[in-house]
């Protein structure tokens, strides 16, 4: 599996990988012989605007490949999967050349696509894995099992578990069932922390263990939050104290950090882990009401799916190498992701922890920028 180690860098939309089909229009010198893509347009179906990343990754998407000359019809399906099979379906009839989708429920796709692969329409998952399909060609996201393992290890380490004398009380609180990235999520953190879980020295009071017991509705923080709630009151109510509340995510880490707030009435400060960076969460790190969160950089996971797409648009066959062509760290990887029909081509970014010692971090991605008494931050655009 090969590896580029580059700097991770943040991609200024539509600039140095967009190689083709871009012009100042307004250069001085020569017009440059532009590729025409004019003729091409590309469905873009993302799950909803209701949750921060997702309007972030539309924006990117439909930038890099308008930059690049492509016509593009984005659609947001409200987190609904039968409204986003009914889009999908709309995209195949405007007959697009190719597909690029956040399922909102990978299982729920499969006869929809049967209609792109009849008119030869490329199926690329982003992100999220389409399942039992064979209409998937190609998938972009990050390493889903190493989101789960860096809250793991975080964990670990804040309580310094391979020392500590424990017992510690630990919830775990996943994304939606639907979704099939929850499961590695959840599977990465739970797997990393298992010998402390099997020792006791890490004990689920609510004994919630398994995903389909922690799975959070539509990832939102209402019902993250509703959950919570009714966890602290069944099983903490006598006293016991939470050291741990494990989140998938950020919109599942905001609603865990209001219930603790209104009713955990231990004293101590509850590991609260998430992943996405979002705003308001960034605004809880800083103020302590949240320890971390796993962040992955959808610029970039915007610029590799648009690398992809427009290789399989040029009718080209994307391939391990293109790894070495990206200026940020990809893993081309064909053992990880089998989604029911087959062992799906995979090019995987890497997420990093980011705490409130390293928020700097964020900032030099050029997707955010300090407030005016450099304390919070903000969206950079
Ligand atoms: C996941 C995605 C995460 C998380 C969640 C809610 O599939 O990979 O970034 O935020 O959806 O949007």
């Amino acid at each position: 599996m090969k590896k580029v180690i580059a700097a991770l860098s943040s991609l200024v939309i539509g600039s140095s990988l967009v190689s083709c089909g871009s012009s100042s229009s307004n250069s001085e010198s020569a017009p440059e012989t532009k590729v025409s893509n004019t003729d091409k347009t590309i469905g873009i179906a993302m799950p909803t605007q209701n949750l921060e990343r997702w309007n972030n990754d539309g924006e990117y998407l439909k930038k890099q490949f308008e930059d690049a000359g492509y016509n593009v019809i984005l659609t947001y399906s409200d987190n609904d999967a039968t409204k986003q099979n009914n889009d999908i379906v709309g995209l195949i009839a405007d007959d697009v050349d190719l597909l690029l989708i956040a399922a909102v429920e990978g299982d729920k796709l499969a006869s929809t696509l049967e209609g792109a692969v009849e008119k030869g329409i490329s199926v690329v998952a982003y992100d999220r894995l389409i399942m039992d399909t064979d209409a998937v060609t190609y998938y972009i996201s990050f390493d889903n099992s190493a989101v789960g393992k860096l809250q793991g290890n975080f964990v670990r380490d804040s309580l310094d578990l391979d020392n500590a004398e424990g017992p510690f009380n630990i919830e775990f609180i996943g994304g939606d069932d639907g979704d099939n990235n929850a499961k590695y999520f959840f599977s990465g953190a739970y797997d990393s922390l298992l010998e402390y879980i099997e020792s006791g020295k890490l004990v689920i009071k609510s004994g919630r263990d398994e995903f389909e017991k922690i799975a959070t509705k539509d990832w939102s923080s209402e019902n993250a939050k509703n959950n919570m709630e009714a966890t602290l009151k069944a099983h903490y109510s006598d006293g016991s104290q939470l050291d741990v509340a494990l989140c998938s995510n950020d919109s599942t880490a905001l609603g865990v950090a209001q219930a603790i707030e209104s009713s955990y009435s231990g004293s101590n400060k509850v590991i609260i882990t998430g992943q996405d960076g979002d705003i308001e969460n960034l605004r809880n790190i800083v103020d302590g009401k949240q320890s971390m969160t796993v962040y992955k950089n959808v610029n970039d996971e915007a610029a590799v799916a648009f690398e992809v797409c427009r290789k399989l648009l040029d009718g080209e066959v994307p391939a391990a190498s293109l790894v070495d062509t990206l200026p940020v760290e990809v893993t081309y990887d064909t053992g990880s992701y089998n989604n029911g029909k087959k062992y799906i081509q995979s090019y995987l970014l890497t997420p990093y922890v980011i705490t409130k010692d390293n928020l700097q971090l964020l900032v030099e991605t050029g997707l955010y920028k300090w407030d005016g008494e450099k304390k919070y931050l903000e969206a950079a655009k």
